[in-house]
């Protein structure tokens, strides 16, 4: 039977600290509607403690959101907890996400803290937060980089207390994916209670490895994937949960496992934060890149006339996408052809005998070739030739 994926989203918080990004309240309440669109299980609001604009924001957010859990995000100090409890009160599905940093490096050069001062800690602000909120999402920052027994440790403890969902941040994306598949496996044979909670993966795209990664944990045992729309975050930034989830969709061979996401909407959620950041998506990004469903030279272009899955392996409007075969030097005849068509041309193969050549010499010397251009071009022909094609 298949498994279920659900997708937390953390671009109004791990996403606002890419450098220059920071949202108006107006624009991320236009975001939190598009993913309670898109159909993510949590929207991560912000860090209400991190300033009053924050504590408003997430505040915002819990009234308006309807099926999305809301979650603030708190390090485990009892200021930081109250104001997430406080912010998000009016959410359908509160949620609090509390995190420590559980590495060697963090330990002993950020927090000054032994193991056994971080155990007690992350025992005891659970324990508190427990009393006021139910569903605890618990990260032991810089886990990939953490002893792995100080990491179950740490995990046995958040879980022991209460927390309900474990996220294991690749905070400096550091690992391959067979490393951090091999952290869950080694999380899944040591937790007492591994079942009984939620397991999300975090993982960061320094080393460009954010959605092997976050796959890599689905496979071994992950049940959430956090991330952010277009992969915005920290210095490279999150995996993208457009990426992901359409890996999930195309490959379901091999993940077995079905999501909510209505993938349809990636687009338009795309676009939003595209806007709001203005950080417009690079060309050739995977699934939302304008050429992710471009085809400009001849043989590809062919192909994919004859049968779009040659070069397709999703079809671009499940994401709200078009497909498009740009015409250029590379281009081949019958894509050509298939253009003038489209334009009301009533031209054959045959008549592309006389038409490629020129279309060629023209494309040589250009980027692309404009719907403009390729009338000029039809004209040329036509008193060459003196014929009309239309
Ligand atoms: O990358 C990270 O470690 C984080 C934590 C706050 C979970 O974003
Ligand atoms: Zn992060």
């Amino acid at each position: 039977m298949a498994s279920k994926v659900t997708f937390y989203d953390t671009t109004m918080r791990d996403g606002e600290q890419t450098i220059g990004v920071n949202f108006s309240i107006e624009e991320k309440i236009e975001i939190a509607k598009g993913l309670d669109d898109y159909g993510v299980a949590a929207i991560e609001a912000g860090f209400p403690a991190a300033s009053q604009k924050d504590f408003e924001e997430v505040k915002r957010i819990a009234e308006v959101v309807d099926n999305a859990k809301v979650v603030g995000l708190a390090r485990m100090v009892r200021n930081d907890i109250n104001a997430v409890i406080e912010a998000t009160k009016d959410a359908k599905h509160p949620m609090i996400h509390v995190f420590i940093a559980t590495s060697p490096i963090h330990r002993e050069f950020k927090l000054h803290m032994t193991k056994e001062e971080i155990l007690e800690k992350i025992k005891a602000d659970v324990t508190f937060t427990k009393q006021y909120m139910q569903d605890i999402v618990f990260s032991p920052e810089d886990a990939t980089r953490t002893e792995p027994d100080f990491l179950v440790a740490s995990v046995q403890t958040a879980i022991d207390a209460g927390a309900t969902m474990i996220n294991i941040p690749d905070t400096v994306g550091y690992d391959t994916p067979e490393e951090y598949g091999e952290v869950f496996e080694n999380l899944r044979q040591n937790i007492i209670g591994f079942d009984k909670v939620g397991w999300s993966t975090h993982t960061h795209n320094d080393l460009g490895m954010a959605t092997a990664n976050a796959l890599a944990g689905i496979e071994h045992g992950a049940t959430e994937i956090q991330g952010t729309i277009n992969g915005i975050g920290e210095r490279a930034g999150n995996v993208d949960m457009i990426e992901a989830a359409a890996a999930i969709h195309v490959r379901h061979e091999k993940f077995n496992a079905e999501t909510d996401i209505v993938l349809a909407q990636s687009k338009a959620i795309s676009d939003i934060v595209a806007r709001a950041t203005r950080m417009p998506v690079a060309g050739n990004k995977p699934i939302m890149g304008r050429n992710a469903f471009a085809h400009e030279s001849g043989i590809h272009q062919d192909g994919y006339l004859k049968n779009p899955e040659t070069y397709e392996i999703l079809k671009p409007e499940m994401v709200g996408a078009t497909a498009s075969l740009p015409l250029g030097k590379l281009s081949g005849s019958h894509a050509v052809m298939s253009k003038l068509n489209s334009l009301g041309y009533d031209v054959t193969r045959d008549d592309m005998k006389a038409i490629f050549p020129i279309f060629k010499s023209v494309a040589e010397e250009s980027d692309l070739i404009t719907d403009d251009q390729l009338k000029v071009i039809m004209q040329v022909v036509e008193e060459k030739e003196m014929v009309s094609y239309q």
